[in-house]
């Protein structure tokens, strides 16, 4: 198989879900060039989430395509555990491992999904722990944590499994106003590391400084996709203006 080196990392192609009579997606198409970060705006119950969940196949689709590096989500079994390793996910609430310490938590999914040898998941781990700002806090367990540092932890889990794209769900939604501004500079340096990255936030600071392209949701459809500059200096749509009026004021 010849591989196209103009490949967009992630492709969505004409893509609609429903949950049950309900539109969630309407006709969505979008491609994500390697080592993009995308920020994903809109209002809630605009379909910011579903369209993060479809991305690694949490949800499925009712009809259109989703590939990642050229080749389509598959549907089930070992492809799809593979894929799902390949596209990190961090959501608003950091899922942790309670029973676990930090660094097991971390190591769990290279060595039970990737087959990776106890020590070099381990040597790996306490490499991204580092990174993270946590090497310290290796043995303990997430409850003695503070919420930033979990979620800390929880992208350190993620880029263990070596993912070609990070989505984020709102990771910063569930902490206190003094730990987001720790997870955001990880992000911030992940997104200056190269990786390709599909960010849903209310952190509009963020948005302008780290995004190279801003996608605009409302009722489940993409209203606009441009630069920061121009999103937040000249939004095209009324729903966009309101939308910025409400949260920069
Ligand atoms: N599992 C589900 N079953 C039914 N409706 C859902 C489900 N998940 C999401 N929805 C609906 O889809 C819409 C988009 O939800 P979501 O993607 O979570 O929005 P956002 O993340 O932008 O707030 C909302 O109206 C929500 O109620
Ligand atoms: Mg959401």
């Amino acid at each position: 198989m010849t591989q196209m080196p103009t490949q967009p990392m992630i492709r969505i192609s004409g893509v609609n879900k429903y949950f049950g009579d309900f539109h969630a997606l309407k006709n969505i198409n979008l491609e994500v060039p390697r080592g993009q970060v995308i920020v994903v705006l809109g209002p809630s119950g605009s379909g910011k989430s579903t369209l993060c969940r479809t991305i690694n196949r949490l949800e499925t689709i009712d009809e259109g395509t989703i590939e990642i590096e050229g080749r389509v989500l598959p549907e089930e079994g070992k492809d799809l555990a593979k894929l799902r390793s390949e596209v990190g996910m961090v959501f608003q609430q950091f899922n942790l491992f309670p029973h676990l310490t930090i660094r097991d938590n971390v190591t769990l999914g290279p060595t039970k999904v990737r087959g990776t040898k106890k020590a070099d998941a381990v040597r790996r781990a306490d490499e991204l722990l580092e990174r993270v700002g946590i090497g310290a806090q290796a043995e303990k367990y997430p409850a003695q944590l503070s919420g930033g540092q979990q979620q800390r932890v929880a992208i350190a889990r993620a880029l263990a499994m070596e993912p070609k794209v990070m989505l984020f769900d709102e990771p910063t939604s569930a902490l206190d106003p003094e730990m987001v501004g720790e997870v955001l500079d990880v992000m911030t340096e992940l997104a200056a590391s190269g990786m390709t990255m599909l960010v849903v936030t209310h952190e509009m600071g963020f948005a302008r400084k780290v995004a190279d392209r801003i996608i605009f949701m409302a009722d489940g459809e993409i209203v606009e996709d441009t630069d920061p500059e121009s999103f937040f200096t000249n939004p095209q749509s009324d729903r966009a203006r309101d939308f910025l009026g409400k949260i920069l004021h």
